[in-house]
């Protein structure tokens, strides 16, 4: 697909978002933060330098990857710290992993920015409700955290947690649903701005981007590898476009084709080859996945993935 052709689609698709909606909620896109991203990608590619990564396996932290926005080594270290408990995640590190992952999509274009923008929508919902219950500590049904994570193992660990984290309510996934859920403010049959439906679409849009990184990971035996455009619609047909209109599933498809190639994930992350990607993505898909995974329990013991 030539250039111009290129530009037309991305043309289309921003008309096609303006008037949509993406994770089901009201879109506040700004010709700005669109020209930001259209920048900040060109900036990228001249920043562009691969100095080789460690990727050993042993070591608990990657290193940092200079020239770029996108830091996969704070992704992982966010991620790592957001399970807590026995099957609890912390909203805090789950916020901040959500900031990189939102710098990662900003990084792929301007279109897949335009995503990222309803990602970051969602995340300050979230972070508003737990500054508010913080402000408000009287009105807040303090739930016993040891009570939710009945079981844990790791009661000595609480404490050390620190006061940076968000405390009582907005503290971890299950306090955040417990608390919620004794307001009666979780609405199961209607829309509204709770911080347990704000989180389902950040989960299942969490599940996309594991999918496709998974994807970008994989090495076939035999073939040649294929283009992360393609991967990334895989990854989304197989699971946001189930959530999705048909008008939004067209527009995030389109969205899709401007996707760089893949030597540009090589440099994002700053590795040198396939091998150093695999080893690097996979750890992110690892840590992905358990964070997924507890929050999946969470909605579901609690019968909230279908939140409207
Ligand atoms: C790019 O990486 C090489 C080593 O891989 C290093 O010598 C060089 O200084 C780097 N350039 C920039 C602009 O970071
Ligand atoms: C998450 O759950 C899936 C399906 O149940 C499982 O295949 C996968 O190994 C789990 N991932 C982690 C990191 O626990």
């Amino acid at each position: 697909m030539g250039v111009k052709s290129k530009a037309a689609a991305a043309i289309l698709v921003l008309l096609l978002f303006l008037g949509s909606l993406w994770l089901q909620g009201g879109l506040d896109y700004h010709w700005d933060s669109c020209i930001k991203g259209y920048n900040q990608v060109n900036k990228l590619h001249q920043l562009s330098n691969s100095s080789g990564a460690d990727g050993a396996e042993g070591s608990q932290l990657l290193e940092g990857c200079p020239g770029q926005t996108f830091q996969v080594s704070l992704l992982l270290s966010h991620l790592l710290a957001a399970p807590a408990y026995t099957s609890d995640v912390l909203l805090q590190p789950y916020l901040s992993s959500w900031d990189e992952l939102v710098k990662f999509m900003d990084a792929l274009g301007p279109m897949v920015g335009l995503i990222s923008k309803e990602i970051e929508s969602k995340t300050s919902i979230i972070r508003q409700l737990a500054l508010l219950a913080e402000e408000n500590p009287e009105a807040e049904l303090g739930p016993d955290i040891h009570s939710i994570n009945s079981g844990s193992t790791e009661v000595g660990t609480k404490k050390d947690l620190g006061a940076s984290q968000h405390t009582g309510a907005y503290h971890s996934v299950r306090s955040m649903i417990w608390v919620e859920l004794n307001r009666g403010v979780v609405d199961f049959h209607h829309q509204t701005d709770s911080g347990c439906r704000t989180l389902l679409r950040l989960h299942r849009a969490l599940l996309w981007l594991q999918l496709f990184l998974e994807k970008l990971a994989e090495t076939p035996v035999a073939g040649r590898l294929r283009s992360p455009s393609e991967l990334c619609r895989e990854a989304y047909q197989s699971t946001l476009a189930n959530h999705h209109t048909w008008f939004v599933r067209r527009a995030a498809e389109l969205a899709f084709i401007a996707m760089p190639e893949r030597g540009f994930f090589f440099r994002l992350v700053c590795v040198q080859n396939q091998d150093e990607l695999s080893t690097v993505l996979n750890r992110v898909v690892r840590a992905i996945g358990e964070v997924y995974n507890r929050t999946q329990r969470a909605l579901e013991e609690n019968g909230m993935l279908d939140l409207p």
